[in-house]
């Protein structure tokens, strides 16, 4: 059976090969998507993830705007430097797309997990004001979901929007320090495994001798690519970070180490806030079993995933 899911994004590079990955797989039935502020604006993001869904064919998926800033103050910073100005790495197409769903991401969070009680997995990888905000309108959510997969974190590798924080989290650490605490079971796809798998420039040829749907995904990378060539890699290379985090939900992901342990988020002013503080103290031991621990935390995957993501989108051609 397909896993049911909802995605929620701040649809820059990188969620865009989450969103054509979700809807373009056989064993993933994508029952809609919220957007929210972080890479880019809320509206940007509520285009970009409309516009990913019709080039995949998969414009019937509901997509709901979410929020334009964190649950307190507003929005810290933006990601157009790593993303561009159009989260599309400059390289959007200006093709016009369909109308947003008449309903907030939050609300239709809430009735399609309702809806399908027991299935459904949550899978945000953009900042978690939408899921807080969805927890507090239905705070029943943690008994009615699947599963929560989200993008985000960092346990033993460094942050990358602070030394300790990772963006999705340091966006909005309150409206993540809830989602962390709420009684789901979470998978924590983190910096730990995310700056490992990456879109090298011959994994990237394939996507130029794919479809039209691949090459958009190709160029629209290559600024994205830029950014980790200047700050992090020292040679051009993408990270797909938001596509391990719907891997895992839908279980194609090979997953080597991911122990389950208490995670808190540092919702602090000093220096470490927006950090996932894990207790990673069973390391030597194998991870013992920690009470009231409900979150596993990715330490180790099997990155011939991007093969396979690569593979499948390359293969898609418009109908
Ligand atoms: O830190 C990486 C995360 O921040 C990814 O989800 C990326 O898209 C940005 O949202
Ligand atoms: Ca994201």
């Amino acid at each position: 059976m397909a896993t049911k899911m909802i995605l929620d994004c701040d649809t820059g590079v990188d969620d865009t090969m989450a969103i054509m990955y979700a809807a373009l797989h056989p064993d993933i039935e994508l029952l809609g998507v919220g957007s929210v502020w972080g890479n880019v604006d809320v509206p940007t993001a509520t285009r970009n993830t409309i516009h990913t869904l019709e080039l995949v064919g998969a414009g019937h998926v509901p997509v709901a705007q979410g929020a334009a800033g964190p649950l307190l103050r507003t929005p810290n910073y933006f990601g157009y430097h790593v993303h561009g100005d159009d989260g599309q790495g400059n390289a959007y197409d200006h093709a016009p797309v369909g109308p947003a769903a008449p309903t907030t991401a939050a609300q239709q969070i809430v009735e399609i997990v309702r809806a399908n009680p027991g299935e459904v997995w949550l899978v945000p990888v953009g900042p978690l004001t939408n899921i807080a905000t969805a927890l507090a309108l239905a705070p029943e959510l943690p008994e009615l979901v699947a599963g929560v997969s989200i993008m985000g974190g960092a346990a033993l590798a460094p942050g990358n929007t602070s030394p300790a924080a990772e963006a999705n989290i340091a966006h909005d650490p309150e409206a993540a320090a809830a989602v962390f605490r709420a009684p789901w079971p979470i998978i924590m796809v983190g910096l730990d495994v995310t700056m490992k798998v990456l879109i090298t420039p011959e994994r990237r040829a394939v996507l130029d001798a794919g479809g039209p749907t691949a090459q958009y995904m190709s160029r629209i990378m290559q600024f994205y690519g830029e950014f980790f060539e200047k700050t992090t890699f020292g040679t051009w290379a993408a990270t797909m970070h938001d596509t391990l985090a719907v891997a895992a939900a839908a279980g194609t992901l090979k997953i080597r180490s991911a122990p389950n342990v208490n995670v808190e988020v540092d919702c602090s002013g000093g220096p470490s806030r927006g950090a996932t503080v894990c207790d990673m103290r069973g390391i030597y031991a194998g991870f013992p079993p920690q009470p009231g621990a409900h979150c596993q935390v990715l330490l180790d995957v099997d990155d011939s995933i991007a093969d396979e993501v690569i593979e499948l989108i390359a293969r898609h051609q418009p109908a």
